[in-house]
């Protein structure tokens, strides 16, 4: 896994899964231990850009999580105008497939230095970790295995240029042992034993996700909806370091 040296807070990403700006603000304010934020298509939608600026003013890691998914044109212009903004990391669907993956990383990148900000780094989903392997096979009609499917997905993001993959725990240990150790792995459905589940299908504890070659875990509602949020935050960077 590279870079081993971050530290488990370092390692936490929690979206700000709510419609409001002032929601959005509460819970950064509520939660001063979290350094890296996701702010995610209700919010973003619900309440413009914003949020964005307030999180660097506040010097937050951005992790503006759209995912895009379109023609390659309207993915470009996109990622092009998500580079501006400074962000951090930007998720598409490697399902876009080859050109639409080729053209949103030179986009991103005209974008950000256009604007004079930091490059962002452009991951994609694999499968959404919502998405069971019985769904994929009867709803979605993909004759592959759960894991076969998203690593042929990360492996079309690799080909194309991306810096790494938006994937279920599970799939993890697979992913860093074919893409290899500079491939950034981003896996929400994490949940420590003592969080519910929820809507997340295939999921894992930080300790063990973290184990299996994840470099950031997203952790929303375990965090989020706990009745002391901080302090939830703070048990499970305790459980990565135990
Ligand atoms: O509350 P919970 O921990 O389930 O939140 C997970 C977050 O990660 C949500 O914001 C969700 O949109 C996002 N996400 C996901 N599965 C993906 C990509 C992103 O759950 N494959």
């Amino acid at each position: 896994m590279p870079n081993r040296s971050v530290t488990p807070q370092e390692r936490l990403i929690v979206p700000l899964d709510v419609a409001s700006f002032r929601e959005a603000r509460t819970l950064v304010d509520k939660i001063p231990q979290v350094t890296f934020w996701k702010v995610g298509l209700e919010l973003f939608v619900s309440s413009g850009p914003d949020i964005l600026s307030y999180l660097k003013d506040n010097d937050k890691r951005i992790f503006l999580d759209l995912k895009f998914h379109d023609i390659p044109n309207t993915m470009a212009g996109a990622c092009r105008a998500a580079g501006r903004y400074g962000v951090d990391l930007i998720t598409v669907h490697a399902t876009a497939g080859a050109d639409a993956l080729q053209a949103v990383c030179e986009a991103a990148q005209e974008g950000a230095v256009a604007a004079s900000q930091t490059l962002p780094q452009l991951i994609a989903v694999t499968v959404l970790t919502s998405i069971s392997p019985r769904s994929l096979a009867l709803d979605l009609k993909i004759p592959l295995e759960l894991s076969d499917y998203a690593l042929q997905m990360a492996l079309l993001s690799q080909q194309a240029g991306l810096a790494g993959s938006v994937c279920s725990p599970q799939e993890a240990e697979l992913l860093r042992r074919c893409c290899g150790n500079d491939w950034l792995l981003v896996c929400p459905g994490v949940r420590p034993t003592w969080a519910q589940k929820g809507d997340q299908q295939r999921t894992m504890t930080p300790k063990h996700a973290i184990a299996a070659g994840a470099d950031y875990l997203v952790i929303g509602r375990p965090i989020t909806q706990a009745q002391d949020p901080a302090e939830a935050f703070r048990r499970i960077c305790d459980e990565l370091i135990e």
